[in-house]
Protein backbone atom coordinates (compact mmCIF):
# COMPACT_ATOMS: atom_id res chain seq x y z
CA UNK A 1 0.00 0.00 0.00
CA UNK A 2 2.63 2.25 1.55
CA UNK A 3 4.84 1.58 -1.88
CA UNK A 4 1.70 1.91 -4.18
CA UNK A 5 1.51 5.27 -2.70
CA UNK A 6 4.98 6.62 -3.20
CA UNK A 7 4.99 5.28 -6.68
CA UNK A 8 1.75 7.19 -7.43
CA UNK A 9 3.58 9.89 -5.88
CA UNK A 10 6.77 9.47 -8.00
CA UNK A 11 4.59 9.62 -11.57
CA UNK A 12 2.65 12.66 -10.22
CA UNK A 13 6.22 14.09 -10.09
CA UNK A 14 7.32 12.65 -13.43
CA UNK A 15 4.46 13.81 -15.01
CA UNK A 16 4.77 17.34 -13.71
CA UNK A 17 8.19 17.91 -14.22
CA UNK A 18 7.67 16.75 -18.01
CA UNK A 19 5.04 19.22 -18.40
CA UNK A 20 7.11 22.08 -16.77
CA UNK A 21 9.75 21.37 -18.81
CA UNK A 22 7.55 21.47 -22.37
CA UNK A 23 5.92 25.12 -21.20
CA UNK A 24 10.06 25.76 -20.34
CA UNK A 25 10.53 24.85 -23.80
CA UNK A 26 7.77 26.49 -25.45
CA UNK A 27 8.74 29.88 -24.09
CA UNK A 28 12.10 29.32 -25.14
CA UNK A 29 10.38 29.01 -28.82
CA UNK A 30 8.27 31.93 -27.93
CA UNK A 31 10.63 34.25 -26.96
CA UNK A 32 13.56 33.60 -29.22
CA UNK A 33 11.46 32.59 -32.25
CA UNK A 34 13.67 30.33 -33.30
CA UNK A 35 12.65 27.64 -35.21
CA UNK A 36 12.35 24.37 -33.42
CA UNK A 37 15.79 22.31 -32.96
CA UNK A 38 19.08 22.93 -34.06
CA UNK A 39 18.33 25.50 -36.75
CA UNK A 40 20.32 28.18 -37.83
CA UNK A 41 19.68 30.40 -39.75
CA UNK A 42 22.09 32.04 -42.59
CA UNK A 43 20.88 34.77 -44.80
CA UNK A 44 23.13 36.27 -48.31
CA UNK A 45 22.46 39.82 -48.80
CA UNK A 46 23.61 40.95 -52.46
CA UNK A 47 23.34 44.41 -54.24
CA UNK A 48 24.16 44.03 -57.87
CA UNK A 49 25.42 47.17 -59.08
CA UNK A 50 28.13 50.13 -58.67
CA UNK A 51 28.21 53.67 -58.91
CA UNK A 52 26.80 56.72 -57.19
CA UNK A 53 23.36 56.96 -59.71
CA UNK A 54 22.94 53.37 -58.00
CA UNK A 55 22.87 54.47 -54.42
CA UNK A 56 19.25 52.81 -53.49
CA UNK A 57 20.48 49.57 -54.21
CA UNK A 58 23.69 49.57 -51.61
CA UNK A 59 20.98 51.16 -49.05
CA UNK A 60 18.49 48.62 -49.45
CA UNK A 61 21.24 46.00 -48.23
CA UNK A 62 22.79 47.60 -45.82
CA UNK A 63 19.57 48.01 -44.23
CA UNK A 64 18.74 45.21 -44.75
CA UNK A 65 21.64 43.61 -43.00
CA UNK A 66 20.58 45.91 -40.06
CA UNK A 67 17.25 44.12 -40.00
CA UNK A 68 18.91 40.64 -39.66
CA UNK A 69 21.07 41.83 -36.89
CA UNK A 70 18.72 43.08 -35.07
CA UNK A 71 16.66 40.47 -35.28
CA UNK A 72 19.78 38.00 -33.44
CA UNK A 73 21.46 36.69 -36.68
CA UNK A 74 24.88 36.32 -36.28
CA UNK A 75 27.93 37.92 -38.66
CA UNK A 76 29.06 34.81 -39.13
CA UNK A 77 26.05 33.47 -40.86
CA UNK A 78 25.20 36.86 -42.49
CA UNK A 79 27.12 37.27 -45.97
CA UNK A 80 26.76 40.44 -47.58
CA UNK A 81 27.69 41.54 -51.31
CA UNK A 82 28.28 44.94 -52.09
CA UNK A 83 30.86 47.02 -54.37
CA UNK A 84 31.30 49.46 -51.25
CA UNK A 85 32.12 52.59 -53.20
CA UNK A 86 29.04 54.65 -52.12
CA UNK A 87 29.68 55.32 -48.08
CA UNK A 88 32.99 57.58 -49.55
CA UNK A 89 31.76 58.92 -52.93
CA UNK A 90 32.81 62.51 -53.53
CA UNK A 91 29.19 62.80 -54.19
CA UNK A 92 27.55 61.84 -50.86
CA UNK A 93 26.65 64.49 -49.02
CA UNK A 94 26.87 63.32 -45.58
CA UNK A 95 30.60 60.71 -45.76
CA UNK A 96 30.58 57.29 -44.54
CA UNK A 97 26.77 57.34 -44.21
CA UNK A 98 24.25 55.71 -45.91
CA UNK A 99 20.41 56.18 -45.56
CA UNK A 100 17.92 54.19 -47.21
CA UNK A 101 14.88 56.64 -46.83
CA UNK A 102 14.53 60.40 -46.33
CA UNK A 103 14.83 60.34 -42.33
CA UNK A 104 16.67 57.25 -41.70
CA UNK A 105 19.23 56.24 -39.79
CA UNK A 106 23.32 55.27 -41.12
CA UNK A 107 22.43 51.87 -42.46
CA UNK A 108 25.81 51.26 -43.01
CA UNK A 109 27.89 51.07 -39.99
CA UNK A 110 28.78 47.49 -39.05
CA UNK A 111 27.89 46.32 -42.13
CA UNK A 112 30.27 43.00 -42.85
CA UNK A 113 32.66 43.65 -46.04
CA UNK A 114 32.78 40.16 -47.10
CA UNK A 115 32.77 40.65 -51.01
CA UNK A 116 33.48 44.22 -52.00
CA UNK A 117 34.83 45.44 -55.42
CA UNK A 118 36.34 43.13 -57.80
CA UNK A 119 35.54 40.30 -55.78
CA UNK A 120 32.11 41.25 -56.03
CA UNK A 121 31.46 38.64 -59.00
CA UNK A 122 28.50 36.03 -60.09
CA UNK A 123 31.16 33.02 -59.65
CA UNK A 124 31.03 33.86 -56.03
CA UNK A 125 27.60 34.23 -55.44
CA UNK A 126 27.06 31.13 -56.03
CA UNK A 127 29.93 29.35 -54.85
CA UNK A 128 28.74 31.33 -51.40
CA UNK A 129 25.13 29.74 -51.75
CA UNK A 130 26.71 25.97 -52.22
CA UNK A 131 28.87 26.73 -49.09
CA UNK A 132 32.07 26.05 -51.58
CA UNK A 133 34.77 27.60 -50.26
CA UNK A 134 37.60 26.27 -52.09
CA UNK A 135 35.87 27.59 -55.21
CA UNK A 136 35.47 31.29 -53.63
CA UNK A 137 38.02 33.92 -55.07
CA UNK A 138 39.01 36.68 -53.07
CA UNK A 139 36.61 38.28 -49.93
CA UNK A 140 36.36 37.24 -46.78
CA UNK A 141 35.79 33.61 -47.50
CA UNK A 142 32.64 33.36 -45.70
CA UNK A 143 30.32 30.95 -46.82
CA UNK A 144 26.56 29.15 -46.14
CA UNK A 145 27.91 26.43 -44.67
CA UNK A 146 24.14 25.08 -43.60
CA UNK A 147 23.23 22.08 -41.94
CA UNK A 148 19.92 20.24 -43.26
CA UNK A 149 17.86 21.98 -40.20
CA UNK A 150 19.10 24.67 -41.13
CA UNK A 151 16.89 28.20 -43.07
CA UNK A 152 18.61 30.46 -45.67
CA UNK A 153 17.23 33.98 -46.59
CA UNK A 154 18.37 35.38 -49.74
CA UNK A 155 18.25 39.09 -50.47
CA UNK A 156 19.44 40.74 -54.08
CA UNK A 157 18.56 44.03 -55.67
CA UNK A 158 19.63 45.71 -58.33
CA UNK A 159 18.80 45.83 -62.24
CA UNK A 160 17.53 43.06 -63.94
CA UNK A 161 15.98 41.85 -67.10
CA UNK A 162 13.92 39.15 -68.79
CA UNK A 163 15.93 35.94 -67.77
CA UNK A 164 18.94 37.87 -65.99
CA UNK A 165 20.36 40.18 -62.67
CA UNK A 166 22.62 42.38 -63.61
CA UNK A 167 26.28 42.28 -61.63
CA UNK A 168 28.80 45.31 -61.24
CA UNK A 169 31.44 42.78 -62.59
CA UNK A 170 30.44 40.65 -65.74
CA UNK A 171 29.29 38.06 -66.30
CA UNK A 172 25.55 38.71 -64.40
CA UNK A 173 23.56 35.83 -63.36
CA UNK A 174 21.65 34.23 -65.93
CA UNK A 175 18.46 32.35 -64.79
CA UNK A 176 18.91 28.96 -65.36
CA UNK A 177 22.43 28.56 -64.30
CA UNK A 178 20.90 30.31 -60.95
CA UNK A 179 18.34 27.86 -61.33
CA UNK A 180 21.04 25.17 -61.32
CA UNK A 181 22.72 26.55 -58.02
CA UNK A 182 19.36 25.93 -56.37
CA UNK A 183 18.78 22.42 -57.89
CA UNK A 184 22.67 21.35 -56.48
CA UNK A 185 22.14 23.42 -52.83
CA UNK A 186 18.58 21.37 -53.10
CA UNK A 187 20.41 18.36 -53.79
CA UNK A 188 23.02 18.52 -51.39
CA UNK A 189 20.55 18.24 -48.42
CA UNK A 190 21.69 21.32 -46.52
CA UNK A 191 19.15 23.14 -45.83
CA UNK A 192 15.59 22.23 -44.44
CA UNK A 193 13.59 25.91 -46.45
CA UNK A 194 14.71 28.80 -47.96
CA UNK A 195 13.05 31.91 -48.76
CA UNK A 196 14.12 34.50 -51.69
CA UNK A 197 13.03 38.34 -52.23
CA UNK A 198 14.17 39.92 -55.52
CA UNK A 199 14.40 42.85 -56.09
CA UNK A 200 14.51 43.87 -59.94
CA UNK A 201 12.92 44.71 -63.75
CA UNK A 202 11.67 41.80 -64.99
CA UNK A 203 12.18 39.97 -61.47
CA UNK A 204 9.81 37.14 -62.07
CA UNK A 205 10.92 35.59 -64.99
CA UNK A 206 13.65 34.59 -63.00
CA UNK A 207 11.91 31.87 -61.63
CA UNK A 208 8.17 31.72 -63.76
CA UNK A 209 8.35 28.26 -65.60
CA UNK A 210 11.79 27.45 -64.11
CA UNK A 211 11.33 27.00 -60.29
CA UNK A 212 9.79 23.55 -59.06
CA UNK A 213 7.84 23.67 -56.57
CA UNK A 214 9.54 20.71 -54.26
CA UNK A 215 12.42 22.40 -53.25
CA UNK A 216 11.49 24.06 -50.34
CA UNK A 217 12.03 27.58 -51.50
CA UNK A 218 9.78 30.22 -51.53
CA UNK A 219 10.38 33.17 -53.66
CA UNK A 220 8.73 36.51 -53.83
CA UNK A 221 9.38 38.77 -56.59
CA UNK A 222 9.54 42.57 -57.00
CA UNK A 223 7.82 42.24 -60.24
CA UNK A 224 6.40 39.85 -62.78
CA UNK A 225 8.04 38.55 -65.64
CA UNK A 226 7.44 41.41 -68.09
CA UNK A 227 7.60 44.53 -66.15
CA UNK A 228 9.82 46.77 -64.90
CA UNK A 229 10.53 47.75 -61.11
CA UNK A 230 11.06 50.86 -60.00
CA UNK A 231 13.40 53.40 -57.64
CA UNK A 232 11.81 55.47 -54.92
CA UNK A 233 13.18 58.18 -52.58
CA UNK A 234 14.16 59.96 -55.47
CA UNK A 235 14.81 63.36 -55.74
CA UNK A 236 12.20 66.31 -56.75
CA UNK A 237 9.18 62.96 -56.05
CA UNK A 238 7.89 62.92 -53.32
CA UNK A 239 8.79 62.24 -50.87
CA UNK A 240 12.70 63.39 -51.64
CA UNK A 241 15.51 62.18 -50.13
CA UNK A 242 17.23 65.35 -47.85
CA UNK A 243 18.83 68.44 -50.13
CA UNK A 244 22.06 67.31 -52.23
CA UNK A 245 21.50 63.96 -52.22
CA UNK A 246 20.92 63.75 -56.14
CA UNK A 247 19.87 60.22 -56.22
CA UNK A 248 16.98 57.99 -55.02
CA UNK A 249 17.44 56.52 -51.67
CA UNK A 250 15.85 53.42 -52.03
CA UNK A 251 13.39 50.31 -54.28
CA UNK A 252 9.99 50.74 -53.68
CA UNK A 253 9.22 46.67 -53.31
CA UNK A 254 12.58 46.90 -51.13
CA UNK A 255 12.08 49.92 -49.06
CA UNK A 256 8.43 48.07 -48.28
CA UNK A 257 9.44 44.74 -46.80
CA UNK A 258 12.69 46.44 -44.85
CA UNK A 259 10.03 49.12 -43.17
CA UNK A 260 7.35 46.61 -42.12
CA UNK A 261 9.99 44.90 -40.96
CA UNK A 262 11.58 47.32 -38.73
CA UNK A 263 8.33 47.87 -38.06
CA UNK A 264 6.43 44.97 -36.62
CA UNK A 265 7.06 42.12 -34.33
CA UNK A 266 8.00 39.59 -36.82
CA UNK A 267 7.07 36.79 -34.43
CA UNK A 268 3.63 37.94 -35.40
CA UNK A 269 4.08 38.07 -38.73
CA UNK A 270 3.27 35.03 -41.59
CA UNK A 271 5.39 35.66 -44.58
CA UNK A 272 2.10 35.24 -46.21
CA UNK A 273 1.11 38.63 -44.48
CA UNK A 274 4.35 40.55 -45.29
CA UNK A 275 3.67 39.50 -49.15
CA UNK A 276 0.43 40.96 -48.89
CA UNK A 277 1.49 44.16 -47.44
CA UNK A 278 4.38 44.59 -49.57
CA UNK A 279 2.26 43.92 -52.86
CA UNK A 280 -0.42 46.35 -51.70
CA UNK A 281 2.20 49.23 -50.88
CA UNK A 282 4.66 48.02 -54.50
CA UNK A 283 1.39 48.32 -56.43
CA UNK A 284 1.28 52.11 -55.27
CA UNK A 285 -1.70 53.82 -56.70
CA UNK A 286 -2.22 52.02 -59.37
CA UNK A 287 0.06 49.78 -61.63
CA UNK A 288 1.30 52.53 -63.52
CA UNK A 289 3.12 54.05 -60.53
CA UNK A 290 4.17 50.33 -59.49
CA UNK A 291 4.59 46.63 -59.89
CA UNK A 292 3.14 43.21 -59.50
CA UNK A 293 4.68 41.56 -56.50
CA UNK A 294 4.64 38.14 -57.40
CA UNK A 295 5.46 34.54 -55.29
CA UNK A 296 6.96 31.78 -56.89
CA UNK A 297 7.95 27.89 -55.33
CA UNK A 298 7.09 25.87 -52.64
CA UNK A 299 4.32 28.36 -51.43
CA UNK A 300 3.11 26.62 -48.22
CA UNK A 301 6.05 27.79 -46.78
CA UNK A 302 4.35 31.60 -46.58
CA UNK A 303 2.74 30.15 -43.22
CA UNK A 304 5.76 30.48 -41.45
CA UNK A 305 6.89 33.87 -39.42
CA UNK A 306 9.10 36.28 -41.01
CA UNK A 307 10.47 35.86 -37.66
CA UNK A 308 12.11 32.24 -38.93
CA UNK A 309 14.01 34.00 -41.92
CA UNK A 310 14.74 37.36 -40.49
CA UNK A 311 14.81 36.67 -36.73
CA UNK A 312 13.28 39.39 -34.37
CA UNK A 313 13.03 41.96 -31.90
CA UNK A 314 10.97 43.51 -29.51
CA UNK A 315 13.11 46.85 -29.86
CA UNK A 316 11.31 48.72 -32.45
CA UNK A 317 12.66 52.56 -32.74
CA UNK A 318 10.28 54.40 -30.75
CA UNK A 319 9.73 57.20 -33.29
CA UNK A 320 8.34 56.13 -37.14
CA UNK A 321 11.59 57.29 -39.49
CA UNK A 322 9.86 55.75 -42.66
CA UNK A 323 7.20 58.42 -44.06
CA UNK A 324 4.12 56.37 -44.44
CA UNK A 325 2.66 57.94 -47.95
CA UNK A 326 -0.54 56.33 -49.08
CA UNK A 327 1.75 56.96 -53.16
CA UNK A 328 4.92 56.95 -53.16
CA UNK A 329 6.72 59.13 -55.92
CA UNK A 330 8.62 56.77 -58.51
CA UNK A 331 11.49 56.25 -61.37
CA UNK A 332 11.19 53.34 -63.21
CA UNK A 333 14.58 51.18 -62.05
CA UNK A 334 16.68 51.53 -65.90
CA UNK A 335 16.25 55.29 -66.31
CA UNK A 336 17.55 55.87 -62.38
CA UNK A 337 21.05 56.18 -63.12
CA UNK A 338 20.55 58.84 -65.68
CA UNK A 339 18.10 60.41 -63.69
CA UNK A 340 20.51 61.07 -60.97
CA UNK A 341 23.42 62.07 -63.04
CA UNK A 342 20.86 64.89 -64.93
CA UNK A 343 19.76 65.66 -61.57
CA UNK A 344 23.75 66.39 -60.12
CA UNK A 345 24.09 68.19 -63.12
CA UNK A 346 21.14 70.65 -62.53
CA UNK A 347 22.26 71.71 -59.47
CA UNK A 348 26.12 71.55 -59.34
CA UNK A 349 28.42 73.68 -57.73
CA UNK A 350 31.19 72.43 -59.02
CA UNK A 351 33.61 74.18 -61.10
CA UNK A 352 32.55 74.88 -64.97
CA UNK A 353 35.28 71.52 -66.04
CA UNK A 354 33.28 69.72 -63.93
CA UNK A 355 30.54 70.06 -64.65
CA UNK A 356 30.90 69.68 -68.58
CA UNK A 357 33.16 66.29 -67.65
CA UNK A 358 29.76 65.62 -66.29
CA UNK A 359 27.42 66.56 -69.12
CA UNK A 360 30.03 65.02 -71.36
CA UNK A 361 29.22 61.61 -69.66
CA UNK A 362 25.58 62.03 -69.56
CA UNK A 363 25.87 62.75 -73.48
CA UNK A 364 27.96 59.53 -74.20
CA UNK A 365 25.45 57.01 -71.79
CA UNK A 366 22.32 58.78 -73.88
CA UNK A 367 23.95 58.37 -77.40
CA UNK A 368 24.98 54.36 -76.38
CA UNK A 369 21.59 53.96 -75.24
CA UNK A 370 19.81 55.34 -78.52
CA UNK A 371 22.58 52.95 -80.25
CA UNK A 372 21.53 49.36 -78.27
CA UNK A 373 18.02 50.43 -78.95
CA UNK A 374 17.83 51.06 -82.84
CA UNK A 375 20.65 48.66 -83.34
CA UNK A 376 18.53 45.92 -81.81
CA UNK A 377 15.64 47.24 -83.55
CA UNK A 378 17.29 46.69 -86.96
CA UNK A 379 18.36 43.04 -85.91
CA UNK A 380 14.50 42.09 -85.06
CA UNK A 381 13.39 43.78 -87.88
CA UNK A 382 15.35 41.84 -90.15
CA UNK A 383 14.69 38.35 -88.35
CA UNK A 384 11.32 38.49 -86.88
CA UNK A 385 9.98 41.14 -89.41
CA UNK A 386 7.41 43.62 -87.60
CA UNK A 387 6.04 41.44 -84.81
CA UNK A 388 7.30 40.71 -81.85
CA UNK A 389 7.53 36.94 -83.08
CA UNK A 390 6.27 34.42 -80.99
CA UNK A 391 4.46 35.63 -77.63
CA UNK A 392 4.84 32.16 -74.69
CA UNK A 393 1.93 31.54 -72.77
CA UNK A 394 2.00 33.13 -69.19
CA UNK A 395 3.44 30.72 -66.74
CA UNK A 396 6.29 29.76 -69.33
CA UNK A 397 9.85 29.77 -69.14
CA UNK A 398 11.32 32.89 -71.28
CA UNK A 399 13.28 30.21 -73.28
CA UNK A 400 14.02 26.66 -73.76
CA UNK A 401 17.37 26.67 -75.54
CA UNK A 402 19.33 28.97 -72.76
CA UNK A 403 22.60 28.43 -74.70
CA UNK A 404 21.30 30.21 -77.52
CA UNK A 405 20.06 32.99 -75.69
CA UNK A 406 23.59 33.19 -74.61
CA UNK A 407 25.22 32.56 -77.98
CA UNK A 408 22.88 35.95 -78.63
CA UNK A 409 23.92 37.92 -76.60
CA UNK A 410 27.61 37.26 -77.15
CA UNK A 411 27.28 37.88 -80.67
CA UNK A 412 25.27 40.93 -80.32
CA UNK A 413 28.08 42.12 -77.71
CA UNK A 414 30.84 41.25 -80.23
CA UNK A 415 29.71 43.44 -82.76
CA UNK A 416 27.43 46.30 -81.13
CA UNK A 417 29.70 46.93 -78.12
CA UNK A 418 28.39 45.85 -74.44
CA UNK A 419 24.43 45.83 -73.18
CA UNK A 420 25.53 47.52 -69.85
CA UNK A 421 22.62 47.25 -67.53
CA UNK A 422 20.32 49.35 -69.24
CA UNK A 423 20.46 47.63 -72.48
CA UNK A 424 19.66 43.94 -70.28
CA UNK A 425 16.01 44.95 -71.09
CA UNK A 426 16.59 43.67 -74.60
CA UNK A 427 17.41 40.22 -73.35
CA UNK A 428 13.72 39.28 -74.18
CA UNK A 429 13.67 40.19 -77.81
CA UNK A 430 16.92 37.88 -78.27
CA UNK A 431 14.88 35.40 -76.41
CA UNK A 432 12.11 35.36 -78.97
CA UNK A 433 14.52 35.18 -81.53
CA UNK A 434 15.43 31.91 -80.11
CA UNK A 435 11.95 31.14 -79.86
CA UNK A 436 11.56 31.74 -83.28
CA UNK A 437 14.37 29.31 -84.66
CA UNK A 438 16.50 31.72 -86.13
CA UNK A 439 19.41 29.85 -86.67
CA UNK A 440 23.10 30.97 -85.56
CA UNK A 441 24.17 31.94 -88.62
CA UNK A 442 21.56 33.99 -89.83
CA UNK A 443 21.97 35.43 -85.76
CA UNK A 444 25.46 36.61 -86.83
CA UNK A 445 24.86 38.09 -90.21
CA UNK A 446 21.90 40.12 -88.74
CA UNK A 447 24.07 41.59 -86.37
CA UNK A 448 27.18 41.95 -87.81
CA UNK A 449 24.94 43.77 -90.80
CA UNK A 450 23.12 46.17 -88.02
CA UNK A 451 26.48 47.23 -86.34
CA UNK A 452 29.49 47.39 -89.40
CA UNK A 453 29.98 51.09 -88.85
CA UNK A 454 29.24 51.49 -85.07
CA UNK A 455 32.54 52.55 -83.09
CA UNK A 456 32.35 50.43 -79.50
CA UNK A 457 34.92 52.50 -77.89
CA UNK A 458 34.69 52.22 -74.21
CA UNK A 459 31.71 49.84 -74.29
CA UNK A 460 34.09 47.13 -75.89
CA UNK A 461 33.48 44.06 -74.52
CA UNK A 462 36.91 42.83 -74.67
CA UNK A 463 37.54 45.89 -72.25
CA UNK A 464 34.55 45.41 -70.18
CA UNK A 465 33.32 41.89 -70.56
CA UNK A 466 30.86 40.10 -71.81
CA UNK A 467 27.51 39.90 -69.69
CA UNK A 468 27.29 36.02 -70.13
C1 LIG B 1 22.26 19.65 -32.13
O1 LIG B 1 23.52 19.65 -32.76
C2 LIG B 1 24.55 19.11 -31.92
C3 LIG B 1 25.88 19.29 -32.65
O2 LIG B 1 25.71 19.41 -34.02
C4 LIG B 1 24.23 17.65 -31.64
O3 LIG B 1 25.21 17.12 -30.78
C5 LIG B 1 22.86 17.56 -30.97
O4 LIG B 1 22.51 16.20 -30.80
C6 LIG B 1 21.80 18.24 -31.82
N1 LIG B 1 20.54 18.28 -31.11
C7 LIG B 1 19.36 18.09 -31.72
C8 LIG B 1 18.16 18.20 -30.85
O5 LIG B 1 19.28 17.86 -32.93
C1 LIG C 1 33.88 23.18 -55.05
O1 LIG C 1 34.47 23.93 -56.07
C2 LIG C 1 35.62 23.31 -56.60
C3 LIG C 1 36.29 24.31 -57.53
O2 LIG C 1 35.36 24.87 -58.43
C4 LIG C 1 35.21 22.03 -57.29
O3 LIG C 1 36.34 21.38 -57.86
C5 LIG C 1 34.55 21.12 -56.27
O4 LIG C 1 34.04 19.97 -56.92
C6 LIG C 1 33.43 21.83 -55.57
N1 LIG C 1 32.98 21.02 -54.45
C7 LIG C 1 31.75 20.58 -54.35
C8 LIG C 1 31.46 19.78 -53.13
O5 LIG C 1 30.91 20.78 -55.21
C1 LIG D 1 39.38 40.88 -52.65
O1 LIG D 1 39.67 39.93 -51.66
C2 LIG D 1 41.03 39.87 -51.28
C3 LIG D 1 41.21 38.70 -50.34
O2 LIG D 1 40.37 38.81 -49.23
C4 LIG D 1 41.45 41.19 -50.66
O3 LIG D 1 42.81 41.16 -50.33
C5 LIG D 1 41.18 42.30 -51.65
O4 LIG D 1 41.44 43.53 -51.04
C6 LIG D 1 39.73 42.27 -52.12
N1 LIG D 1 39.55 43.23 -53.18
C7 LIG D 1 38.62 44.18 -53.14
C8 LIG D 1 38.59 45.09 -54.30
O5 LIG D 1 37.86 44.29 -52.21
C1 LIG E 1 2.51 42.07 -65.60
O1 LIG E 1 2.63 43.46 -65.60
C2 LIG E 1 2.14 44.07 -66.78
C3 LIG E 1 2.46 45.55 -66.67
O2 LIG E 1 1.95 46.10 -65.50
C4 LIG E 1 0.66 43.80 -66.94
O3 LIG E 1 0.20 44.35 -68.15
C5 LIG E 1 0.43 42.30 -66.94
O4 LIG E 1 -0.96 42.03 -66.94
C6 LIG E 1 1.04 41.68 -65.71
N1 LIG E 1 0.92 40.24 -65.77
C7 LIG E 1 0.71 39.52 -64.67
C8 LIG E 1 0.60 38.05 -64.88
O5 LIG E 1 0.59 40.01 -63.57
C1 LIG F 1 -0.42 39.83 -33.76
O1 LIG F 1 -1.07 40.15 -35.00
C2 LIG F 1 -2.47 40.29 -34.89
C3 LIG F 1 -3.06 40.50 -36.28
O2 LIG F 1 -2.08 40.55 -37.27
C4 LIG F 1 -2.77 41.45 -33.97
O3 LIG F 1 -4.17 41.59 -33.83
C5 LIG F 1 -2.13 41.21 -32.62
O4 LIG F 1 -2.31 42.34 -31.78
C6 LIG F 1 -0.66 40.96 -32.75
N1 LIG F 1 -0.07 40.60 -31.47
C7 LIG F 1 1.07 41.11 -31.03
C8 LIG F 1 1.55 40.60 -29.70
O5 LIG F 1 1.71 41.93 -31.66
C1 LIG G 1 2.60 25.14 -43.00
O1 LIG G 1 1.98 24.27 -43.92
C2 LIG G 1 2.60 23.00 -44.01
C3 LIG G 1 1.95 22.23 -45.14
O2 LIG G 1 0.57 22.37 -45.10
C4 LIG G 1 2.52 22.29 -42.67
O3 LIG G 1 3.15 21.03 -42.75
C5 LIG G 1 3.22 23.14 -41.62
O4 LIG G 1 3.08 22.57 -40.36
C6 LIG G 1 2.64 24.56 -41.60
N1 LIG G 1 3.49 25.37 -40.74
C7 LIG G 1 3.01 26.29 -39.91
C8 LIG G 1 4.04 27.05 -39.11
O5 LIG G 1 1.82 26.52 -39.82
Amino acid sequence: MVSHLRLAILILFVVQLAIAKRLSLLDTLRSTGKPHGNSTTWAVLVAGSNMYGNYRHQADVCHAYQVLKKGGLKDKNIIVFMYDDIAYDPYNPRPGVIINSPKGPDVYAGVPKDYTGANLTTANFYAVLLGNATAVKGGSGKVVASKPNDKIFVYYSDHGAAGMLGMPNSPYIIADEFIQVLKEKHASGTYDEMVIYLDSCESGSIFEGLLPDDMNIYVTTASNATEDSLATYCPESNPPPPPGFGTCLGDLYSVSWLEDSDKNDLRNETLEQQYLKVKKRTRNTDYNEGSHVMQYGTLWISNETVSVYQGSTTKHSPVDLSPSFDSMGVVNQRDADLYSMRQRYKKSTGTQQQKDELLKKIKEITAHRAHLDSSVNIIKQNLLGNGDGPVRAQGSALVDDWGCLKFMIRTYETYCGTLTQYGMKHTRTFANICNNGVTERAMDEATKEACSTHKMGKWNPAIVGYSV
